[in-house]
């Protein structure tokens, strides 16, 4: 089998990180019965500020024509970081109806917790976060700003279809996994959009008796990541309440550049997206000191959706094999770099 992949490195420490990842990616292949051909597309804020946009007028043409896009990251200190989000990830997100960011949580091999006390046995969960709608649809305006009477607006947006497809995907991912699910949400103050969320979520969760449902406020909830990790499986959440949580997620596996995901459209109508959960840290970006494991297991979850699942499961081996032996970036206390890393991992396949 031979799958098109779609590479967009984007911005900072996206032009050290995908290329590892590439490489991890062309040696699972070798290994395993497929092979991959990928094209790079230079999208992101650097092109914009050649080009005035983050992607090619047909950019979304054009990707949608491959198996799966491997991403990096977009934004760059000199361009508003209001458009990388909007003109780029949120576009692709909508556009293929990736309404799922899969973020695994999970502690790898060798590396300490900065929660201390807590091991791999309790840290352990996904961030199921909803990719499509809620607080991040830029349904707003900002009035009279400079005036005494200025004012803001930001309207979340949740629809029955939105909900009920993600709860569907968090119960359906449960019963692969612990069979718990724990919304959180924040309906005791946002009294219409998440008590409509949890609504609709506690209809979609009478149709899955045999997994364990939860409602957990988003306050209670940062507490609980830190203090009770192992009370989570399938932690099922809105955009904004997700991206929040899935750093603090990144934080507690030790590094926000281990932490990996999938923008996922499970129906596969349209390709779907893989990239770390960090954005392009510009204030490490061109030193190879990077941590490129984010990426590189964002390319096992990229193979586990394309059905490669052994060739998923060699990568999350060898990334575990990896950390075990002490081979960590700065960022995790390692002295290693980036390209080390990346050349640990292909030896441990
Ligand atoms: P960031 O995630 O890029 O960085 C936060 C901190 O974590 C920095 O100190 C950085 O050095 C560190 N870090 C992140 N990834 C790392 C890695 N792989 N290895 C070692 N250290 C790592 O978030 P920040 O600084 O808030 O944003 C930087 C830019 O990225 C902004 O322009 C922002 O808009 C953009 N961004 C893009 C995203 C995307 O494309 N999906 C997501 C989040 C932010
Ligand atoms: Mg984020």
């Amino acid at each position: 089998k031979k799958y098109q992949i779609a590479v967009v490195n984007g911005d900072g420490i996206g032009h050290e990180i995908v290329p590892m990842a590439e490489q991890v990616l062309q040696a699972v292949a070798a290994k395993h019965d497929f092979s991959v051909e990928s094209t790079t597309f230079p999208f992101g804020a650097g092109y914009y500020l050649e080009h005035g946009d983050f992607m090619a007028p047909d950019g979304l043409e054009i990707l949608k024509g491959f198996d799966a896009i491997l991403f990096g990251a977009v934004g760059l200190p000199a361009v508003d970081d209001t458009l990388p989000f909007k003109l780029f990830t949120n576009k692709v997100r909508t556009a293929f109806k990736q309404y799922v960011n899969y973020r695994p949580v999970k502690l790898l091999d060798g590396v300490k917790s900065p929660l201390g006390t807590k091991t791999q046995k309790d840290i352990d969960f996904v961030v199921v976060r909803e990719n499509n709608e809620g607080e991040f649809v830029q349904n707003g305006r900002q009035m009279y700003p400079d005036e005494p009477f200025g004012f803001a607006t930001d309207t979340s947006l949740f629809t029955r279809v939105g909900v009920e497809r993600i709860a569907h995907y968090s119960f359906k991912l449960a019963r692969k996994r612990r069979k718990k699910v724990t919304n959180v949400t924040k309906s005791n103050t946002m009294i219409n959009t998440l008590a409509y969320w949890d609504r609709v979520i506690g209809e979609v969760a009478e149709q899955y008796p045999d997994v364990e449902y939860h409602k957990m406020y988003i306050d209670a909830a940062t507490a609980n990541f830190v203090l009770h990790p192992e009370y989570f499986d399938v932690v099922l959440t809105t955009n904004m309440l997700g991206d929040i949580l899935s750093d603090l997620g990144g934080a507690i596996m030790g590094s926000l550049g281990f932490g990996p995901s999938g923008n996922l459209n499970p129906e596969n109508t349209f390709p779907s997206m893989f990239e770390p959960i960090h954005g392009s840290a510009p204030d490490i970006a061109g030193r190879g000191v990077a941590n490129p494991i984010g990426q590189i297991w964002s390319v096992a979850i990229m193979l586990d959706h394309l059905g490669e699942e052994q060739a998923a499961t060699a990568i999350v081996k060898a990334i575990n094999r990896t950390t075990a032996a002490g081979i960590l970036t700065k960022d995790v206390g390692g002295s290693y770099s980036t390209q080390d890393i990346a050349r640990a991992i292909i030896e441990n396949l």
